[in-house]
């Protein structure tokens, strides 16, 4: 498979416009339904990045419909280690048991509702709602209800203790990661991820080990700029005059993958190096010729990956609100040799690269957030040959954002 794999973005752009029809169920004033087929954009329009319904419907579709990933097994190491996490602001938490069986449950008291567990703790053998003391065991179920029947009564006639346990979300892991799909009847994770998998088939990604050290920001932009400026290397010669001058525009490709998972790559990755020392690389690279490429994969919707020959790297995409999203970006190295107090220097290296990178992509898409409040963006439009991925996946949103049930 060649890496030029660019193929014309359809001459009828508009069709984005047709599918992007969003029901509003807490509706504006003047009207219930947006009707943004009436807006005939090639792009999505502002209101998708800037309204909170807009980003309630993703809530009900994007990150309900499909696997998201939310954490990661190695947050919760040990037996009875419990993650609070959440996604779009939905409320989750990852409980590994006592046998080692990782668990996501909705991260709420079935009493009255409130937040069960705020920081990374261990349980030891059940998780105790601080408000009224009821507890529950590592597998969800209800253990102890103190006083509900009144003083020194844990129960009352039809009390239905066990219907009252957490609720379970389905939770599937590759690698590290972590997924839950909260609708719970999305196709099994293994073939959403394999085409993925397929792509990155000469990677043992088995050997993959997590840094400890990982990057988390903030910036005041939709959530989809983050993931768009991802999946485009257009903007490198001038946002990134650094990593341009290693790998540049033209070294970029994009290829297909998928829908809806979108990718893009670069042929000239230079492994950082200190006094002619380099980090492990994946073994046997040099057969399929991939010793300095690097590939990105826009998990849809909100996962990126990045393959490179001597590390992995993946970027958790949040909203926190229609402008606010929190990232969390984690580095993966090659084999225990790369993990070594002597290499820290240099596992460093792509680690300090990325984090300037980001300030320098944050600054692009935090104006694009503000582009957005102006009554003349019109979606905007898109290089067939290097905007193609954002324009899929705008897509991808607009037709999940446009199907509800
Ligand atoms: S809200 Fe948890 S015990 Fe009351
Ligand atoms: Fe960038």
């Amino acid at each position: 498979m060649t890496h030029r794999e660019v193929a014309d973005l359809p001459s009828d752009l508009a069709v984005l416009g047709d599918r992007t029809r969003f029901q509003l169920g807490d509706p504006s004033p003047s009207s219930s339904v947006i009707q943004m087929e009436d807006y005939r954009r090639p792009g999505l329009p502002a209101e998708a990045y800037t309204r909170s319904q807009y980003l309630d419907q993703e809530r009900k579709t994007v990150f309900t419909r499909y696997w998201i990933c939310v954490g990661l097994a190695s947050d919760v190491p040990n037996p009875g280690d419990a993650y609070p996490t959440d996604i779009a602001g939905m409320p989750i938490v990852l409980v590994r048991d006592r046998l080692g069986t990782l668990r996501a449950f909705h991260n709420i008291c079935s009493h009255r509702g409130l937040q069960l567990v705020a920081k990374p703790c261990n349980t030891r053998g059940h998780i105790r709602c601080p408000y009224h003391s009821w507890t529950y065991r590592a597998d969800g179920s209800l253990k102890s209800t103190p006083h509900f029947g009144g003083y020194y009564k844990d129960s009352y006639d039809g009390f239905d203790r066990d219907s009252k346990g957490l609720q379970a979300i389905r939770c599937d892991q590759w690698l590290d990661m972590v997924f839950v799909n909260l609708s719970g009847d999305a196709p099994p994770l293994e073939d959403y991820l394999q085409p993925v998998r397929d792509r990155w088939a000469d990677y043992d990604l088995g050997l993959l080990r997590r840094e400890s050290r990982e990057v988390t920001l903030q910036c005041d932009a939709n959530w989809k700029l983050a993931v768009e400026n991802f999946s485009e290397s257009y903007h490198l010669n001038w946002v990134h005059p650094a990593l341009n001058s290693c790998s540049r525009m033209e070294d970029h490709f994009s290829f297909e993958i998928r829908a809806p998972h979108v990718g893009q790559g670069s042929l000239r990755y230079r492994r950082g190096q200190i006094n002619g020392k380099t980090l492990p690389t994946f073994p046997g690279l040099g057969a399929s010729n991939k010793q300095t490429v690097a590939e990105y994969i826009t998990v849809f919707p909100n996962l990126m990956l990045g393959v490179h020959p001597d590390y992995f790297l993946m970027f958790l995409v949040n909203p926190l609100s229609p402008s606010k999203t929190r990232e969390r970006m984690l580095f993966y190295f090659v084999g225990d040799e790369a993990m070594t107090p002597e290499t820290e220097t240099l596992r460093h290296l792509p680690i300090d690269l990325w984090t300037e990178t980001n300030d320098e992509d944050i600054e692009m898409i935090e104006r694009m957030q503000v582009g957005r409040q102006s009554p003349r963006f019109d979606g905007g439009c898109f290089s067939p040959a290097l905007e193609k991925p954002v324009y899929l996946f705008q897509q991808a949103i607009a037709q999940a954002v446009d199907n509800p049930s």
